[in-house]
């Protein structure tokens, strides 16, 4: 069995000696420009168009992430019928969990306006939000919104959520679809965006959704940079209407240096760190998947191309 690796921006050599290991009888190889010897499987992230465009005999694409929207991007230059396959959790549910709780906390606790008066030299207690006051509401409800969501309950926060079907989530109260949207931005205090990048998703943080948060909201954004009108936020961190935000994911990455948000100190950056792909994990999870293809079983995972996640 022949299985192709390329993942944009990461050294090949390790990953090819995991899944050489892991995959029983697999001949691994990176793909290089101009290879179009046949493959069964493909192992990617933000795959060259030139890899997949025109390929013929591959069983199936596998994601190096829960995002797959760098693959979807691809559009027509897909293979016809060959299912894109994203990570499931793989270690990242409980990175995310960590990362957006210290967000959460952060803000609950004041951690933001203390750092501000330490610039000051100010010595000065603050007066301790209202944990039933501290609503947070998860944009996305999926894999890593409820892994989020299990831990924020863990510690007490009121928790809405917003997906696109209908959902059950233990201590969260849920809303769904666009006519969801509303009463959900208007209960979050702190907004906290999980939700895939899609045609129907991007540009969902704007003037007009976040202007409809209770002022003085937080927001973070951990999914991607396409979600957010970048202006938009900073126009309402400055008018006063978001009190701040901590963001992972821009829309252009590297965020670059004469980016308005490296001054404005009511806003935290993270270099695209929330959930970092962890090779063990992905490689036990993708040589499981493999297997059960393999043998004619059905696998979790697989990207539903009409809905592009
Ligand atoms: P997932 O399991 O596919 O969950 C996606 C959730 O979003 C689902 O609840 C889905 O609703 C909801 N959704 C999608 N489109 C919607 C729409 N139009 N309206 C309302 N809800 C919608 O994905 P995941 O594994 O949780 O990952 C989410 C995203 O996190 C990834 O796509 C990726 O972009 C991002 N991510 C970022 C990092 C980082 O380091 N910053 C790391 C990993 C992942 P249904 O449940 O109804 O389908
Ligand atoms: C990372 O951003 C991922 O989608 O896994």
């Amino acid at each position: 069995m022949r299985i192709l690796f390329h993942a944009t921006g990461g050294k090949p050599d390790p990953w090819l000696a995991d899944l050489t290991q892991a995959v029983p009888g697999a001949e691994v190889r990176a793909w290089q420009e101009g290879d179009h010897a046949a493959a069964d499987y493909a192992v990617v992230w933000q795959p060259p168009r030139a890899m997949l465009q025109n390929r013929t005999g591959l069983k199936a694409i596998f994601n190096l992430g829960a995002g797959v929207d760098g693959i979807m991007a691809l559009g027509d230059a897909l293979p016809a019928g060959v299912p894109v396959v994203r990570l499931d959790d793989a270690g990242m549910g409980v990175q995310m969990a960590e990362y957006v709780s210290h967000a959460v906390l952060h803000y609950f606790r004041r951690f933001d306006d203390y750092a501000l008066q330490q610039k000051e030299g100010r010595w000065r207690f603050l007066k301790p939000h209202e944990k039933q006051d501290f609503t947070v509401g998860i944009l996305g409800l999926g894999i890593l919104g409820t892994r989020i969501a299990g831990a924020l309950a863990a510690m007490g926060f009121p928790l809405h959520g917003w997906s696109r079907s209908p959902k059950d989530v233990a201590g969260v109260t849920c809303h769904a679809g666009a006519d969801g949207l509303d009463a959900f931005l208007a209960a979050s205090r702190v907004l906290v965006c999980i939700l895939p990048l899609t045609a129907e998703t991007r540009g969902i943080l704007n003037r007009d959704t976040l202007g409809k948060l209770p002022k003085g909201a937080y927001v973070v954004n951990v999914a991607r940079g396409g979600h957010l009108v970048e202006e938009d936020l900073l126009a309402l961190v400055q008018a006063g209407h978001i009190a701040g935000a901590t963001l992972d994911v821009f829309r252009e990455e590297p965020l670059p240096p004469a980016h308005p948000f490296w001054q404005e100190p009511r806003i935290t950056i993270t270099p695209h760190a929330a959930a970092v792909t962890l090779r063990g994990d992905s490689v036990r999870q993708i040589a499981g998947k493999i297997v059960q293809l393999e043998r004619g079983e059905p696998i979790a995972g697989v990207v539903d191309p009409s809905k592009g996640y």
